[in-house]
C-alpha cells in the first residue's frame, strides 16, 4: 500500500519542472512542509508492523532524500535564472545613442571663411564690440558731421565733452584700425565679429549681425591683388565656376572702393527670387585703404599700401542655405539648428 503510493511520488517527483519559483515553493510545501506528504508518510510508518518497517523504513529514507535533493536542485537553478533576467543584462543590443549638437549656420560660415583665408597666410584678430568714435568712424576717415555717420544707425552708448564718443561698434572695420596702430606692417588678417545698428527688426534687417572684416597691407599691394584674392576666396567658397564683378562704390575708408558681385548660387545665372531676377548678388565691399587711414594708425602710406573688404556672415550664409528670415539667426529655435552640419565628436 504505502509502496504503491512512493513509487507514485516517486514519478511526480522526477517529472517536476516548476515553471517559476512559486510553484517550486507549491511544491516544497506539498512534499516537504510541515504538514506535507513524507511528514504524513512518516506518520502512516509508525503505525505499520516490525516486518515492514524494516523495509519501508529504507524506502521512505530513500523517498525522503529524492525529494530534498530534487527541491535544492530546482531552487538552485530558479535563483540563477532570476538574477540574470534581473540584470536584464544583454551584451549584443545596440549602445544608446546620445544627442550630438549641430553647428550654427553662422559658425560654419565663419569656420569656413577662416579656413580659407588661413590657407592664403591670413591670421584671425579680434576687437571689441564696445567702441569709440576714433576706432569706428574718426581714424575710418569718417570726418565729423559726415552723413555716413547717419548711415550707420549708431548705438551711442556715452558722450565726452558733449559729443557722441562711445558706441557698440557698427561695423568691424574698426578692428582694421586697432590692429595697424598695434602693430607694424605688413598686415594680413581677417576679423570676424558682431556689430550693431539702430534697425527695426524684421525679416530683411536686426539689430545685431555678423560681418568679417579683411585686411592686406604690405609694399607694392595693388588693386590686383584684391581681386585676385577676393576672386579666390569666392572660387572656394561658392565653388568653381563662380562670376565676380565688381563695381564703383563708396567708402570713407577706402579710395578707390568697389562692392562685389558673385553670379547668383541659386539660380547660376538666368534670374531667380535670391538675385531679384539679376543674375547677380551683392556680397561685399572692398578696396584700397585710404592713405589718410594708414596716416591715422602711424603707418607710412608713401612705402605701404593695403586693400580691405567686409562682408555680412548673414548674407554669406544666406546664400549658401538660403534662409529668408534674418531673426531665424538669433532665435535659437532647434527646429531651424538642428538642420545644419552634427557637430562630429
Ligand atoms: N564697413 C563696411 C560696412 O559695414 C564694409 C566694408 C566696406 C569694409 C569696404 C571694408 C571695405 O573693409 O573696404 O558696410
Amino acid at each position: 500500500m504505502m509502496q504503491a503510493q512512493i513509487d507514485q511520488y516517486t514519478a511526480e517527483i522526477n517529472a517536476f519542472s516548476p515553471a517559476n519559483a512559486d510553484e517550486l515553493e507549491a511544491f516544497r510545501i506539498k512534499f516537504l512542509g510541515t504538514k506535507g506528504i513524507i511528514k504524513d508518510l512518516f506518520e502512516q510508518f509508525k503505525t505499520v508492523g516490525p516486518e515492514e518497517k524494516r523495509t519501508f523504513g529504507k524506502v521512505l529514507n530513500e523517498f525522503k532524500q529524492l525529494a530534498d535533493a530534487k527541491y535544492n536542485e530546482l531552487k538552485e537553478n530558479i535563483a540563477t535564472s532570476t538574477q540574470s533576467k534581473g540584470n536584464d543584462l544583454d551584451l549584443t543590443l545596440p549602445g544608446d545613442g546620445f544627442a550630438v549638437g549641430s553647428r550654427h549656420p553662422l559658425s560654419l560660415v565663419r569656420n569656413e571663411i577662416i579656413d580659407i583665408f588661413k590657407r592664403l597666410g591670413f591670421v584671425v584678430a579680434e576687437g571689441p564690440e564696445i567702441e569709440d568714435d576714433w576706432h569706428n568712424f574718426s581714424a575710418l576717415n569718417f570726418p565729423d558731421e559726415h552723413p555716413a555717420r547717419d548711415m550707420q544707425d549708431t548705438f551711442f552708448i556715452k558722450k565726452n565733452n558733449g559729443k557722441d564718443d562711445i558706441a557698440l561698434r557698427t561695423h568691424t572695420s574698426s578692428v582694421q584700425v586697432r590692429m595697424m596702430e598695434h602693430g607694424k606692417p605688413p598686415f594680413r588678417a581677417i576679423m570676424p565679429g558682431r556689430v550693431y545698428r539702430n534697425e527695426a527688426i524684421s525679416a530683411r534687417a536686426h539689430c545685431f549681425f555678423h560681418q568679417v572684416e579683411g585686411l592686406y597691407v604690405d609694399e607694392n599691394v595693388s588693386f590686383s591683388d584684391l581681386k585676385q584674392t577676393l576672386y579666390h576666396f569666392v572660387q572656394e567658397l561658392y565653388g568653381e565656376g563662380t562670376k565676380v564683378r565688381f563695381r564703383p562704390s563708396y567708402f570713407p575708408f577706402t579710395e578707390p572702393s568697389a562692392e562685389m558681385d558673385i553670379s547668383c548660387t541659386i539660380c547660376g545665372g538666368p534670374g531667380c527670387n535670391m538675385c531679384k531676377y539679376t543674375g547677380w548678388v551683392e556680397i561685399l565691399g572692398c578696396g584700397m585703404v585710404d592713405p589718410n587711414v594708414l596716416e591715422n594708425c602711424g603707418i607710412d602710406s608713401k612705402k605701404y599700401t593695403g586693400f580691405a573688404f567686409g562682408m555680412g556672415m548673414e548674407r554669406i550664409a544666406n546664400l549658401k542655405y538660403v534662409i529668408r528670415d534674418l531673426r531665424l539667426f538669433s532665435e535659437n529655435d532647434v527646429r531651424f539648428l538642428k538642420q545644419f552640419q552634427t557637430e562630429m565628436l
